[in-house]
């Protein structure tokens, strides 16, 4: 292993109580070799297999046992190790820990870092063969890899519970290559300037009343930060009805679709990656009154006119770009991605059945699939859009890495590491969704 990845990295390596916990101590090891700060947390359990002195020796830091053992009163220990952390990584992970880390239990110290901590978290369990298969720690595994917790998938092989199968932790190289990796990714975007737009356009009748969509922006905003997270320059365009704005990315908040082309238009040109995952309104209201309109006895008409595709004018006027435009559908999921696709130029098409359970406008999660010019490139279950997020910019900065020419040099800054209107009463608005 190189030592330059790891340098100066802070690792919170866990290990809790299973018969694999000797082989822990070696991967402490390869670790602190490589040049990675080393702070071990043991459980109850686990210094039943091996000696916390052991640890101490390899990591040459206290080992933390217990929540409560508070050496530095300056500090909360738990508090202190999750802010630090660059990376946990749980090793052996027992089908305890894993309950816990996906219900949110909190009762020792591993479990309250590692519910404290923000740092990514990669976990290389292993137990008996039916304890690994049982349904309950399939569906914890399942869940915490929608929470983006990354795994090194146990070996198979005869276990120490007398059993072949699979359960068997992962040898200590393989985990330190998967810990390794993680940190590498991270600068895999430096030195591109990535623009992503995100949330529902604003479409005005008059001002207080407008046309707008269900989007929340969560989607957009997950992307920014996954791009931000893997070294890029990130610049957000959202419309102003998206929630909490991510640091560490530039933000330009716009109202309208023409806002919105403006503000991409400008900053075109410089970008390395365009990331369309605003719900952009396809049609808007040809007169926009500088008066609240009054009700009539009669019937209100308001005529609609279509908007710019920003998309579209984006495919026209790619050079180099990576363009990636999403695509909100309710049927015929393939046939619209690939048209889109084709029409609008773009490099990837994300496209979402917002009609499926899981996925679409507002929520948390997201289950989408990848058109490229060969058609399904990738295919995800629902997954939170944080994950989806990273799964994307990961893939992006593969494709643009494949890709014949130079990649750009880092930067000396960049990182590593309801629908409807509110208008005359009884009136529905809705976006025609045909973009
Ligand atoms: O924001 P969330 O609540 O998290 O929800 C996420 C999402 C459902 C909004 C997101 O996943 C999504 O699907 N975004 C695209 C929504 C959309 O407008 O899809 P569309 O199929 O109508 O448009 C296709 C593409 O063209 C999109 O990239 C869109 O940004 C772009 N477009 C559309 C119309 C227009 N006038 N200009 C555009 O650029």
């Amino acid at each position: 292993m190189t030592a330059s990845v790891l340098k100066g990295k802070t690792i919170v390596l866990g290990i809790t109580g299973g018969i694999a916990a000797y082989k822990a101590a070696a991967l402490c090891s390869r670790l602190v070799q490589a040049g990675a700060d080393v702070h071990v947390i043991m459980t109850e359990s686990a210094v039943k297999f091996i000696a916390p002195l052991t640890l101490q020796t390899l990591s040459r830091h206290h080992v933390h046992t217990d929540t409560f053992d508070e050496r530095d009163p300056s500090a909360v220990s738990h508090i202190d190790l999750a802010d630090r952390a660059d990376l946990v990584v749980i090793a052996p992970a027992t089908a305890n820990i894993l309950a816990k880390m996906a219900h949110g239990l909190a009762d020792d110290m591993l479990s309250t870092t590692v519910l404290a901590t923000t740092a990514p978290v990669l976990v290389a369990p292993a137990m008996n063969v039916h304890m690994y298969a049982h349904p309950a720690v399939a569906d914890n595994i399942r869940l915490l890899g929608q929470r983006g917790v990354r795994f090194v998938e146990p070996g198979t092989g005869q276990l120490a519970c007398g059993y072949v199968g699979k359960g068997r932790l992962a040898e200590p190289d393989e985990i330190a290559r998967a810990v390794e990796a993680c940190f590498e990714e991270r600068g895999s975007l430096a030195g591109r300037r990535v623009l992503v737009t995100a949330g529902g356009t604003i479409e005005r009748i008059d001002p207080v009343r407008y046309i707008t969509n269900d989007s929340s922006g969560k989607m957009g905003i997950a992307v920014a930060e996954a791009a931000r997270d893997l070294g890029a320059d990130v610049t957000l365009v959202a419309t102003r009805s998206v929630g909490a704005l991510p640091e560490g990315v530039r933000t330009v908040t716009v109202e309208s679709a023409a806002d919105m082309l403006e503000a991409v238009m400008d900053r075109f040109d410089e970008s390395d990656i365009v990331v369309k995952a605003a719900a952009v309104a396809d049609y808007r209201p040809v007169v926009k009154h500088d008066a609240k309109l009054k009700k009539t006895g009669g019937r209100l008409v308001i005529e609609l006119e279509k908007t710019a595709d920003i998309l579209e004018e984006a495919g026209r006027r790619k050079t180099g770009q990576f363009l990636v435009g999403f695509a909100a559908e309710t049927n015929d999921i393939a046939l619209y991605a690939m048209d889109k696709l084709r029409r609008k130029n773009c490099d990837l098409i994300v496209a979402n059945d917002v009609t499926a359970e899981g996925a679409g406008f507002n929520g948390d999660t997201n289950a989408v699939q990848l058109f490229d010019e060969g058609g399904l490139a990738a295919e995800w279950p629902v997954l939170t859009k944080r994950e989806v997020g990273l799964r994307l910019m990961r893939l992006v900065a593969e494709r643009l890495d494949a890709r014949p020419g130079k990649r750009p040099d880092a930067p000396s800054g960049a990182r590593d590491g309801a629908g409807g209107l509110a208008g005359p009463k009884g009136t529905v608005y809705g976006e025609e969704a045909d973009s």
